[in-house]
């Protein structure tokens, strides 16, 4: 391999898209460079990540489990990564490697490209989940300068958890799970996400009640498999617009490659299509 040597940390990593992802881009702007799948276990990160530092990479993606405990094995972290909590773009420059995270520029960007007349701070947003990519969700609404995050998840200590390490932990609310709350706090959302997996398919469905919906809220999936998860079907169906999940895999893959390449690509429908396949 020559060129400009990047990849995809993780485990598991076969199903991942970010090598069509990056691949498109590199034959796209005519670069050498290649990505390739870097499958590590948790007892074989720390070695394996030397062997990738050993080969002279410019730098890599990390997925599942691997996210937050690059946090520590990063040389520096900056700011956004250790508000979210987790690490999804090194970049290797003299051997030193710096942490980012393009998850919360990835989410952003899906909505701004998709919804470009949606604005962030025109009411509150309701959002399902507590996990790593709520994290990023949250953290990309507040720098949106969203006036209000109500949350709910399954286990309400990992949401309270969420809200406390989060950087404006006043401006969010946790509601409760079984209740029926975020079925009540959608009447007056401006913005639904669901960062849950469930919806996904062979996972159950997501149970909630949008009789109330605002009927001009977006309602937003990060969920991509299937692309038409039933949540945003049944919001399609009441007139609200909606927003897919498939843009914030390939939105958040953009900064990552203008760092390792020094283009800033762009995501066209062809590459939408592609993925999407
Ligand atoms: P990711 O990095 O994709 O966010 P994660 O950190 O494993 O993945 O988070 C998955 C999210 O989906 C969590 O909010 C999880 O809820 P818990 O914190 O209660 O585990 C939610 N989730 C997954 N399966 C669920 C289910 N069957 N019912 C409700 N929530 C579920």
């Amino acid at each position: 391999m020559t060129g400009t040597k990047t990849g995809l940390v993780g485990h598991p990593v076969s199903h991942s898209k970010s090598p069509l992802i990056h691949g498109y881009w590199i034959r796209k702007y005519g670069l050498n460079g290649s990505y390739s799948l870097l499958d590590l276990s948790c007892e074989g990160l720390q070695s394996g990540i030397e062997k990738i530092k050993a080969e002279g990479f410019r730098g890599f993606n990390i997925t599942v489990p691997h996210k937050v405990a690059l946090l520590d094995l990063c040389d520096e972290v900056n700011a956004l990564a250790r508000a979210v909590g987790a690490v999804n773009t090194v970049t290797i420059e003299n051997g030193r490697m710096s942490g980012t995270n393009t998850d919360v520029f990835g989410f952003i960007e899906n909505i701004k490209s998709k919804s470009p007349t949606f604005d962030f701070k025109a009411g509150p947003a309701v959002v399902l989940g507590a996990g790593g990519a709520a994290r990023a969700v949250v953290q990309g609404l507040l720098m949106e300068g969203v006036p209000e995050i109500l949350l709910s998840n399954r286990t309400e200590s990992k949401a309270d958890t969420l809200i406390e390490t989060a950087s404006e932990p006043n401006k969010i609310k946790r509601l409760g799970w079984n209740s029926g709350e975020a079925g009540e706090a959608v009447s007056t959302a401006n913005l639904l996400v669901n960062t849950t997996s469930l919806g996904m398919t062979g996972k159950p469905k997501l149970e909630i009640d949008l009789s109330s919906l605002n009927p001009r809220a977006l309602v937003h999936d990060i969920v991509y498999a299937p692309l038409m998860t039933e949540l945003l079907l049944r919001a399609q169906e009441r007139g609200n617009p909606i927003v897919t999940g498939i843009g914030m895999l390939l939105h958040q893959a953009r900064p990552a490659f203008s760092l390792w390449h020094g283009v800033m690509p762009d995501v066209t429908d062809e590459l939408e299509a592609m993925v999407t396949q």
